[in-house]
Protein backbone atom coordinates (compact mmCIF):
# COMPACT_ATOMS: atom_id res chain seq x y z
CA UNK A 1 0.00 0.00 0.00
CA UNK A 2 1.49 3.29 -0.96
CA UNK A 3 2.20 5.51 2.23
CA UNK A 4 -0.08 8.81 3.23
CA UNK A 5 2.68 10.85 2.38
CA UNK A 6 1.31 14.00 4.02
CA UNK A 7 0.27 12.48 7.31
CA UNK A 8 3.61 11.08 7.58
CA UNK A 9 5.58 14.63 7.12
CA UNK A 10 3.32 16.20 9.96
CA UNK A 11 6.19 14.25 12.51
CA UNK A 12 9.27 15.07 9.77
CA UNK A 13 11.89 17.86 10.75
CA UNK A 14 14.86 19.04 8.76
CA UNK A 15 15.74 21.46 10.89
CA UNK A 16 19.21 21.31 12.88
CA UNK A 17 20.10 18.46 10.48
CA UNK A 18 22.22 21.16 7.88
CA UNK A 19 21.11 20.00 4.36
CA UNK A 20 21.30 21.45 1.62
CA UNK A 21 18.92 20.76 -2.03
CA UNK A 22 19.01 22.47 -5.34
CA UNK A 23 15.65 22.21 -7.20
CA UNK A 24 16.24 22.96 -10.79
CA UNK A 25 13.04 24.19 -11.87
CA UNK A 26 12.53 25.66 -8.90
CA UNK A 27 11.07 29.26 -9.23
CA UNK A 28 7.42 27.62 -10.04
CA UNK A 29 5.51 24.90 -10.85
CA UNK A 30 6.09 21.53 -9.18
CA UNK A 31 9.86 22.53 -8.47
CA UNK A 32 8.49 25.62 -6.47
CA UNK A 33 6.32 23.36 -4.34
CA UNK A 34 9.13 21.32 -3.44
CA UNK A 35 11.08 23.98 -2.68
CA UNK A 36 8.58 25.75 -0.36
CA UNK A 37 7.82 22.33 1.17
CA UNK A 38 11.59 21.76 2.17
CA UNK A 39 11.63 25.04 3.42
CA UNK A 40 8.59 24.46 5.62
CA UNK A 41 10.51 21.68 6.83
CA UNK A 42 13.43 23.27 7.99
CA UNK A 43 16.02 22.76 5.24
CA UNK A 44 19.11 24.85 5.83
CA UNK A 45 20.10 25.81 2.36
CA UNK A 46 17.90 25.77 -0.71
CA UNK A 47 19.32 26.76 -4.33
CA UNK A 48 16.86 27.43 -7.20
CA UNK A 49 17.59 27.34 -10.48
CA UNK A 50 15.45 29.13 -13.81
CA UNK A 51 15.64 31.69 -16.23
CA UNK A 52 13.46 33.92 -15.21
CA UNK A 53 15.59 36.26 -12.81
CA UNK A 54 12.12 37.90 -10.96
CA UNK A 55 10.77 34.71 -10.74
CA UNK A 56 13.31 33.49 -8.70
CA UNK A 57 14.05 35.91 -6.67
CA UNK A 58 10.58 36.44 -5.64
CA UNK A 59 10.55 32.19 -5.04
CA UNK A 60 13.52 33.34 -2.87
CA UNK A 61 11.52 35.52 -0.38
CA UNK A 62 8.86 33.38 -0.33
CA UNK A 63 11.49 30.31 0.67
CA UNK A 64 13.00 32.39 3.27
CA UNK A 65 9.78 33.13 5.07
CA UNK A 66 8.66 29.41 5.38
CA UNK A 67 11.20 28.51 7.77
CA UNK A 68 9.95 26.66 10.76
CA UNK A 69 10.03 27.87 14.27
CA UNK A 70 13.48 27.63 15.85
CA UNK A 71 14.83 26.83 11.74
CA UNK A 72 16.60 29.42 9.30
CA UNK A 73 16.43 28.99 6.03
CA UNK A 74 19.07 29.84 3.63
CA UNK A 75 17.89 30.42 -0.01
CA UNK A 76 19.27 31.70 -3.13
CA UNK A 77 18.54 31.95 -7.05
CA UNK A 78 20.95 30.86 -9.69
CA UNK A 79 19.79 31.96 -12.97
CA UNK A 80 20.02 29.26 -15.72
CA UNK A 81 18.75 28.05 -19.24
CA UNK A 82 19.09 23.90 -19.89
CA UNK A 83 18.24 24.42 -23.88
CA UNK A 84 21.91 23.64 -24.80
CA UNK A 85 25.08 22.20 -23.86
CA UNK A 86 26.75 25.21 -22.89
CA UNK A 87 23.84 26.25 -20.88
CA UNK A 88 23.65 22.71 -19.26
CA UNK A 89 27.21 22.88 -18.19
CA UNK A 90 27.59 26.18 -16.96
CA UNK A 91 24.30 25.57 -14.85
CA UNK A 92 26.45 22.61 -13.25
CA UNK A 93 29.15 24.79 -12.56
CA UNK A 94 26.62 27.71 -11.33
CA UNK A 95 25.04 25.24 -8.48
CA UNK A 96 28.37 23.70 -7.53
CA UNK A 97 29.70 27.02 -6.85
CA UNK A 98 26.61 28.23 -5.07
CA UNK A 99 26.31 25.06 -2.64
CA UNK A 100 29.74 24.47 -2.39
CA UNK A 101 31.85 20.83 -3.27
CA UNK A 102 30.40 17.85 -1.94
CA UNK A 103 27.48 19.49 0.01
CA UNK A 104 24.20 19.17 -1.85
CA UNK A 105 22.13 16.30 -0.15
CA UNK A 106 19.19 16.79 -2.34
CA UNK A 107 19.11 17.53 -6.13
CA UNK A 108 15.62 17.16 -7.48
CA UNK A 109 15.30 17.91 -11.16
CA UNK A 110 11.78 19.23 -12.19
CA UNK A 111 12.95 21.05 -15.16
CA UNK A 112 9.81 21.22 -17.45
CA UNK A 113 10.39 20.75 -21.78
CA UNK A 114 6.93 19.03 -22.82
CA UNK A 115 7.07 17.47 -25.82
CA UNK A 116 6.80 19.93 -28.85
CA UNK A 117 4.83 17.86 -31.15
CA UNK A 118 5.73 19.30 -35.13
CA UNK A 119 6.55 22.63 -33.60
CA UNK A 120 10.14 21.07 -33.16
CA UNK A 121 13.09 23.57 -32.58
CA UNK A 122 16.72 22.55 -32.76
CA UNK A 123 18.95 24.08 -30.65
CA UNK A 124 23.04 24.74 -30.76
CA UNK A 125 23.94 20.95 -30.80
CA UNK A 126 21.07 20.45 -33.40
CA UNK A 127 18.85 18.13 -30.74
CA UNK A 128 15.14 19.13 -30.43
CA UNK A 129 15.42 21.54 -27.53
CA UNK A 130 12.51 20.22 -25.50
CA UNK A 131 14.20 17.06 -25.04
CA UNK A 132 17.48 18.52 -24.26
CA UNK A 133 15.93 20.43 -21.66
CA UNK A 134 13.39 17.33 -20.50
CA UNK A 135 16.36 14.19 -20.81
CA UNK A 136 19.37 15.23 -22.00
CA UNK A 137 19.86 18.25 -19.44
CA UNK A 138 18.35 15.74 -16.39
CA UNK A 139 21.33 13.27 -17.21
CA UNK A 140 23.96 16.21 -17.79
CA UNK A 141 23.07 18.21 -14.41
CA UNK A 142 23.00 14.80 -12.74
CA UNK A 143 25.81 13.56 -13.90
CA UNK A 144 28.42 16.49 -13.79
CA UNK A 145 27.14 17.03 -10.06
CA UNK A 146 27.91 13.71 -9.36
CA UNK A 147 31.28 12.88 -11.12
CA UNK A 148 32.69 16.67 -10.37
CA UNK A 149 32.40 15.85 -6.80
CA UNK A 150 29.09 17.94 -6.37
CA UNK A 151 27.27 15.74 -3.75
CA UNK A 152 27.22 15.05 -0.43
CA UNK A 153 27.80 11.55 1.05
CA UNK A 154 24.19 9.30 0.15
CA UNK A 155 22.85 12.07 -1.50
CA UNK A 156 19.30 11.87 -2.71
CA UNK A 157 19.09 12.74 -6.72
CA UNK A 158 15.55 12.93 -8.04
CA UNK A 159 13.86 13.47 -11.67
CA UNK A 160 10.07 14.55 -11.40
CA UNK A 161 8.87 13.60 -15.31
CA UNK A 162 7.58 10.72 -16.94
CA UNK A 163 8.46 7.77 -15.45
CA UNK A 164 7.51 4.15 -16.72
CA UNK A 165 6.40 4.53 -20.76
CA UNK A 166 8.86 3.01 -23.04
CA UNK A 167 9.57 3.98 -26.71
CA UNK A 168 10.22 0.23 -28.11
CA UNK A 169 11.79 1.45 -30.86
CA UNK A 170 14.26 3.65 -29.81
CA UNK A 171 17.70 4.21 -31.65
CA UNK A 172 20.49 6.01 -29.75
CA UNK A 173 21.11 7.64 -33.41
CA UNK A 174 17.77 9.50 -33.31
CA UNK A 175 17.47 10.71 -30.32
CA UNK A 176 15.58 13.98 -31.28
CA UNK A 177 13.50 11.43 -33.66
CA UNK A 178 14.42 13.43 -37.07
CA UNK A 179 13.70 10.04 -39.24
CA UNK A 180 10.04 9.91 -37.69
CA UNK A 181 9.69 13.39 -39.14
CA UNK A 182 9.96 12.07 -42.43
CA UNK A 183 7.13 9.73 -42.49
CA UNK A 184 5.02 12.82 -41.93
CA UNK A 185 3.27 11.98 -38.74
CA UNK A 186 0.17 13.21 -36.89
CA UNK A 187 0.95 15.82 -34.32
CA UNK A 188 -0.56 13.85 -31.71
CA UNK A 189 1.42 10.52 -32.70
CA UNK A 190 5.06 12.67 -32.79
CA UNK A 191 4.17 13.92 -29.63
CA UNK A 192 3.25 10.62 -27.98
CA UNK A 193 6.40 8.97 -29.22
CA UNK A 194 8.75 12.27 -27.93
CA UNK A 195 7.11 11.76 -24.52
CA UNK A 196 7.87 8.34 -24.59
CA UNK A 197 11.28 8.94 -25.83
CA UNK A 198 11.92 11.42 -22.81
CA UNK A 199 10.57 8.83 -20.22
CA UNK A 200 12.63 5.67 -21.97
CA UNK A 201 15.62 8.14 -21.70
CA UNK A 202 14.91 9.60 -18.39
CA UNK A 203 15.17 6.21 -17.07
CA UNK A 204 17.48 4.40 -19.07
CA UNK A 205 20.18 6.97 -17.23
CA UNK A 206 18.93 6.90 -13.97
CA UNK A 207 18.99 3.19 -13.87
CA UNK A 208 22.32 3.15 -15.32
CA UNK A 209 23.55 6.05 -12.63
CA UNK A 210 22.05 3.87 -10.15
CA UNK A 211 24.35 1.22 -11.12
CA UNK A 212 27.60 2.75 -11.66
CA UNK A 213 27.37 4.82 -8.41
CA UNK A 214 25.59 3.05 -6.03
CA UNK A 215 27.19 5.09 -3.54
CA UNK A 216 23.89 7.40 -4.35
CA UNK A 217 20.26 7.16 -4.83
CA UNK A 218 18.62 8.35 -7.88
CA UNK A 219 14.94 8.12 -8.25
CA UNK A 220 12.30 9.06 -10.93
CA UNK A 221 8.72 9.90 -10.25
CA UNK A 222 5.91 10.32 -12.25
CA UNK A 223 3.99 13.30 -10.69
CA UNK A 224 0.63 12.55 -12.67
CA UNK A 225 -1.78 15.45 -13.84
CA UNK A 226 -0.41 18.41 -11.54
CA UNK A 227 -2.27 21.57 -12.33
CA UNK A 228 0.81 24.18 -11.89
CA UNK A 229 0.13 28.20 -11.98
CA UNK A 230 1.07 28.31 -16.02
CA UNK A 231 0.10 24.85 -16.94
CA UNK A 232 -1.49 25.54 -20.26
CA UNK A 233 -3.38 22.06 -22.11
CA UNK A 234 -2.76 23.89 -25.24
CA UNK A 235 0.94 22.96 -25.34
CA UNK A 236 -0.45 19.63 -26.66
CA UNK A 237 -1.06 18.92 -29.81
CA UNK A 238 -4.85 17.81 -31.41
CA UNK A 239 -7.52 15.68 -29.20
CA UNK A 240 -4.83 15.83 -26.88
CA UNK A 241 -4.95 19.22 -25.72
CA UNK A 242 -8.92 18.19 -24.86
CA UNK A 243 -7.61 15.08 -22.84
CA UNK A 244 -5.20 17.18 -20.88
CA UNK A 245 -7.97 19.86 -20.45
CA UNK A 246 -10.43 17.24 -19.06
CA UNK A 247 -7.62 15.20 -17.16
CA UNK A 248 -6.97 19.10 -15.14
CA UNK A 249 -10.68 19.88 -14.10
CA UNK A 250 -11.39 16.12 -12.85
CA UNK A 251 -8.04 14.45 -11.60
CA UNK A 252 -5.14 16.66 -11.30
CA UNK A 253 -3.27 17.98 -7.84
CA UNK A 254 -1.81 21.28 -6.71
CA UNK A 255 1.80 21.53 -7.08
CA UNK A 256 1.69 21.84 -3.32
CA UNK A 257 -0.37 18.50 -2.82
CA UNK A 258 1.95 16.81 -5.24
CA UNK A 259 5.11 17.93 -3.42
CA UNK A 260 4.46 15.57 -0.28
CA UNK A 261 5.22 12.60 -2.32
CA UNK A 262 8.74 13.31 -3.70
CA UNK A 263 9.42 15.26 -0.10
CA UNK A 264 8.42 12.16 1.62
CA UNK A 265 10.99 10.00 0.04
CA UNK A 266 13.83 12.48 0.69
CA UNK A 267 12.57 13.69 4.53
CA UNK A 268 10.32 11.36 6.17
CA UNK A 269 12.45 9.38 8.49
CA UNK A 270 9.95 6.37 7.72
CA UNK A 271 10.40 6.52 3.87
CA UNK A 272 13.20 3.83 4.15
CA UNK A 273 11.26 1.53 5.36
CA UNK A 274 8.18 1.96 4.05
CA UNK A 275 9.55 2.17 0.36
CA UNK A 276 12.30 -0.45 0.73
CA UNK A 277 15.51 -0.31 -1.87
CA UNK A 278 12.75 0.65 -5.08
CA UNK A 279 13.75 4.31 -6.77
CA UNK A 280 10.91 4.43 -9.62
CA UNK A 281 7.40 5.55 -8.30
CA UNK A 282 3.97 6.28 -9.98
CA UNK A 283 1.90 9.63 -8.88
CA UNK A 284 1.04 7.63 -5.23
CA UNK A 285 4.26 6.50 -4.81
CA UNK A 286 3.14 2.81 -5.79
CA UNK A 287 6.45 1.13 -7.62
CA UNK A 288 6.78 0.75 -11.02
CA UNK A 289 9.14 -0.99 -13.10
CA UNK A 290 11.20 -0.04 -16.39
CA UNK A 291 9.89 0.28 -19.59
CA UNK A 292 10.50 -2.42 -22.19
CA UNK A 293 13.64 -0.44 -23.74
CA UNK A 294 15.20 0.43 -20.52
CA UNK A 295 15.00 -2.86 -18.79
CA UNK A 296 17.74 -4.27 -21.87
CA UNK A 297 21.12 -3.44 -20.29
CA UNK A 298 22.43 -3.44 -23.71
CA UNK A 299 20.16 -0.64 -24.80
CA UNK A 300 21.10 1.89 -21.55
CA UNK A 301 24.86 1.06 -22.47
CA UNK A 302 24.33 2.22 -26.09
CA UNK A 303 22.41 5.26 -24.59
CA UNK A 304 25.04 6.16 -22.11
CA UNK A 305 27.41 5.85 -24.07
CA UNK A 306 25.63 8.19 -26.38
CA UNK A 307 24.97 11.00 -24.11
CA UNK A 308 28.09 11.04 -22.61
CA UNK A 309 29.37 11.96 -26.08
CA UNK A 310 26.35 14.41 -26.83
CA UNK A 311 27.41 16.48 -23.44
CA UNK A 312 31.06 16.31 -23.99
CA UNK A 313 32.14 13.61 -22.01
CA UNK A 314 33.33 11.14 -24.41
N1 LIG B 1 2.42 19.39 -14.47
C1 LIG B 1 2.09 18.18 -14.90
O1 LIG B 1 0.92 17.80 -14.94
C2 LIG B 1 3.15 17.22 -15.36
C3 LIG B 1 2.75 15.94 -15.77
C4 LIG B 1 3.73 15.02 -16.18
C5 LIG B 1 5.07 15.40 -16.19
N2 LIG B 1 5.40 16.66 -15.81
C6 LIG B 1 6.83 17.01 -15.84
O2 LIG B 1 7.23 17.42 -14.55
C7 LIG B 1 8.28 18.41 -14.66
C8 LIG B 1 7.87 19.66 -13.90
O3 LIG B 1 6.71 20.17 -14.55
P1 LIG B 1 5.92 21.47 -14.08
O4 LIG B 1 4.53 21.27 -14.54
O5 LIG B 1 6.23 21.76 -12.67
O6 LIG B 1 6.63 22.58 -15.01
P2 LIG B 1 6.51 24.20 -14.93
O7 LIG B 1 5.41 24.62 -14.05
O8 LIG B 1 6.48 24.65 -16.35
O9 LIG B 1 7.89 24.64 -14.23
C9 LIG B 1 9.05 24.35 -14.90
C10 LIG B 1 10.28 24.91 -14.21
O10 LIG B 1 11.37 24.65 -15.12
C11 LIG B 1 12.04 25.90 -15.41
N3 LIG B 1 12.50 25.85 -16.79
C12 LIG B 1 11.76 25.73 -17.92
N4 LIG B 1 12.57 25.76 -19.00
C13 LIG B 1 13.84 25.89 -18.53
C14 LIG B 1 15.11 26.01 -19.15
N5 LIG B 1 15.25 26.02 -20.48
N6 LIG B 1 16.21 26.12 -18.38
C15 LIG B 1 16.10 26.15 -17.03
N7 LIG B 1 14.92 26.06 -16.38
C16 LIG B 1 13.81 25.94 -17.12
C17 LIG B 1 10.96 26.98 -15.17
O11 LIG B 1 11.51 28.25 -14.91
P3 LIG B 1 11.80 29.31 -16.11
O12 LIG B 1 10.64 29.26 -17.06
O13 LIG B 1 11.97 30.63 -15.44
O14 LIG B 1 13.06 28.86 -16.76
C18 LIG B 1 10.26 26.41 -13.96
O15 LIG B 1 10.99 26.70 -12.80
C19 LIG B 1 8.46 18.64 -16.16
O16 LIG B 1 9.51 17.84 -16.63
C20 LIG B 1 7.14 18.19 -16.75
O17 LIG B 1 7.22 17.81 -18.09
C21 LIG B 1 4.48 17.57 -15.39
Amino acid sequence: MPPNAAAALQNASLVGQNKTAVVVGGTRGIGGAVARLLAKLGCSRIIILGRGEKQGKDAVEILKNRAPKGGKVEAEFVQGDLSDNKGMRSAAIALQAAAGDAVIDYLILCQNGSPAGLNIKYNAEGHDTAFAIQGISRFSIAYLLTTRGGLASNAMVMSICNQGQSLDDLSVDDLSLKNRLEARPSGPALFMQQSKRDCTVIDSCFEELNTRYPQYRYYSLFPGLVKTEEFDPSFAPGYLKWVMWLGIRLIATTPDQYANFPVYILASPEAQRTLGSGKYFDRRLNPTPLGKWASDSKNRQALWEKMAEIIGEK
